[in-house]
């Protein structure tokens, strides 16, 4: 049988009162989400005809969530970091600012506190038995288009199983492994050698994977590298790179993939550009340049806080 009461005045008093509204102390602001988020809940609830197991399977599924530590991995999945991306596109097409490179999302795997160098850095260990060697390199422009010295460039991508260090399930990788922040030289210039990244899956028999199976969806994302980019006078950049020719670079399960973020990886086996570049055989080569943008009003406006693991 169907039942109408979410617009009964018992209802709607009994979810001020859940949110706190009658209460004094608190957090108004908390207040006011939860308020609302409940009142959602509540009318999907009738709206639907949500069953009490299938309530209860949803609380079961959410202390699953939290036990394995993937709520940060099931909010991309979700399309929650891309639509809050699309909202700051959306602030800045507001302001008139254009952003030359495209933010995209952080993704949960960041680990704060990977040595620095200036200009040059090796990211990989040489522990990865199918690493293919890779250079990445690019410079950094200001938001007048001037090539921009002394920007921090923060870099770190997964292992050629997909893993990251300090995440990696086989427990392989050393700490800061494929993690480093390089400082953009005198021409705003940075560089580093390390190995081409693998796809990444999200852990099979993960709850994050266990809803999106329910969706029919997979849950891989292309081969990507992460950057944060800041400098002084300029909003700090979050964005990745995908490597062009991946099967998942335009069926990314995170939905990071934009235009202008995809790049070549090229092949080099000559010898003179083996010599030159300082490596031992064949690699390949990427070369992406990334353009910040100016503070607003003197504060990086769109700025993001989140919990973050630091080592
Ligand atoms: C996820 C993993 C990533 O490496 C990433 O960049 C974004 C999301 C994830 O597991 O959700
Ligand atoms: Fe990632």
């Amino acid at each position: 049988m169907e039942v109408k009461i979410f617009n009964t005045q018992d209802v709607q008093d009994f979810l001020r009162v859940a949110s706190g509204l009658e209460q004094e102390g608190g957090n108004p602001r908390v207040k006011q989400i939860i308020h609302r988020v409940l009142s959602d809940l509540y009318k999907a609830i009738e709206d639907l005809n949500i069953t009490s197991d299938e309530y209860w399977a949803g609380v079961a599924y959410l202390n699953q969530l939290g036990a394995n530590q993937e709520a940060g991995l099931l909010s991309p999945g979700l399309g929650f970091d891309h639509y809050l991306d699309m909202r700051m596109d959306a602030e800045d097409a507001a302001l008139g600012i254009e952003n030359a490179t495209p933010r995209t999302i952080e993704g949960p795997l960041y680990v704060a506190g990977a040595p620095e160098s200036v200009g040059y850095a090796r990211m990989d260990d040489g522990s990865d038995p199918n690493g293919h060697t890779l250079i990445l390199h690019g410079t950094i422009f200001d938001a007048d288009g001037k090539p921009l010295p002394n920007a921090k460039v923060e870099i770190w991508h997964a292992n050629t199983k997909g893993f990251y260090s300090h995440f990696d399930p086989t427990g392989e990788q050393q700490a800061f492994n494929m993690r480093r922040s390089i400082i953009t030289d005198e021409n705003g210039q940075y560089r580093v050698r390390t190995i081409l990244p693998a796809g990444y899956g999200c852990p099979p028999e993960g709850p994050t994977q266990q809803l999106l199976n329910q969706l029919g969806r997979h849950g891989n994302r292309p081969a990507h590298i992460h950057y944060f980019v800041s400098a002084d006078g300029h909003r700090k950049l979050t964005t990745q790179i995908n490597v062009a020719g991946d099967p998942y670079t335009y069926d990314d399960f995170a939905y990071a993939t934009r235009e202008g973020l995809v790049v070549d990886a090229v092949e080099h086996t000559d010898p003179e550009a083996i010599k030159a570049n300082d490596v031992e055989g064949p690699f390949a080569e990427m070369v992406f340049d990334l353009k910040l943008t100016r503070l607003v009003d003197g504060v990086d406006n769109q700025v993001v806080d989140r919990p973050r693991l630091a080592v």
